[in-house]
């Protein structure tokens, strides 16, 4: 595992073409694309890493996937009477579906259904208590206290984050938000910059893994869905191309990161700046394809 997890990394850094940093987040703008770690947490307890593996990034939308599993915690099956469970096919910020599917984002992972899920584990509490109770969550998952928030990449995109205030007020004017718009946002925004490690990462995402022994943070039929989920939609526009290429469930970050789950063996992180025409990481998303080539471990 090791030297494919090397051979991965060596292929990154030598490919020239390393995609585009996103830069509709400033504070994200400046990031070196010259950047590439994967890990892996198998299900026996051993971890393999490569390249960038402990460099900490911001998981972006990978927080959604923790988002998911909390709101659920919180309503259980109700949450699907305010959040879908289709690919949207259009990007993770589009709002056009919103209009015409009464103020019901297609699922959890697109932008407008991750400010539903927000909301729903925000509800009750503030702000500062929710994402307390987050990150708890992701600390418990990954087995690690020192994981934070950047406060500066949270405020970098409240400062600039018009299309999620729109989302954010279409799902208001619908009656899909219970908190305010702007409660919501300072939420959110601060769930997005959680910053993790590669290693990190990977060792978190084994709650998603059927495995003996792995953290059982979630219910098995919840762990399933999630996983559902991920392989559907964790990709938005590129879950098929995603499903295509890798066969596994993913989920990405525009930061460049991306959490793979393979069912009943492990977690893979994987972490590269530079982004496709999705938002998905190009490298982590070829670095994945050839692993999954290698090992075999298309779910398909
Ligand atoms: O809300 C946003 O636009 C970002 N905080 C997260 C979007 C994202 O990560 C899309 N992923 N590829």
């Amino acid at each position: 595992m090791q030297d494919l997890l090397t051979e991965i990394a060596e292929a990154a850094a030598a490919n020239p073409d390393k995609g585009a940093v996103a830069t509709y987040i400033p504070e994200l703008a400046g990031i070196d694309p010259d950047q590439f770690g994967m890990a892996i947490a198998l299900a026996d307890g051993r971890v393999f890493t490569s390249g960038d593996a402990d460099v900490p990034f911001s998981i972006q939308s990978v927080s959604k996937v923790f988002a998911l599993a909390l709101a659920l915690g919180r309503v259980g099956d109700q949450l699907w009477y305010r959040v879908g469970r289709e690919p949207s096919g259009l990007s993770f910020d589009s709002i056009l579906l919103l209009e015409r599917e009464d103020g019901i984002p297609r699922n959890p992972f697109i932008n407008a259904g991750a400010l539903v899920t927000t909301d729903t584990y925000l509800s009750g509490s503030s702000p500062r208590e929710a994402l307390g109770e987050l990150l708890r969550f992701i600390r418990a998952a990954a087995d690690d206290d020192s994981i934070h928030m950047n406060e500066k990449v949270a405020k970098s995109e409240i400062a600039t984050g018009h299309r999620n205030f729109s989302l954010a007020h279409y799902l208001a004017s619908h009656g899909n938000l219970r908190s305010s718009v702007d409660k919501v946002l300072g939420t959110y925004c601060h769930q997005c910059a959680v910053e993790m490690t590669c290693r990190q990462l990977a060792i978190a995402g084994r709650f998603l893994v059927d495995a003996p022994n792995m953290p059982s943070l979630v219910s098995v039929e919840r762990r399933r869905r999630i996983n559902a989920l991920m392989m559907t939609c964790g990709h938005y526009d590129g879950s098929g191309d995603f499903a295509f290429r890798v066969g596994m469930p993913g989920k990405s970050g525009v930061g460049g990161g991306i959490l793979v789950i393979s069912p009943s063996r492990a977690a893979i992180a994987v972490w590269s700046p530079g982004l496709n025409r999705y938002g998905n990481s190009k490298l982590g998303t070829e670095a994945m394809e050839l692993f999954a080539h290698r090992t075999g471990w298309s779910v398909f």
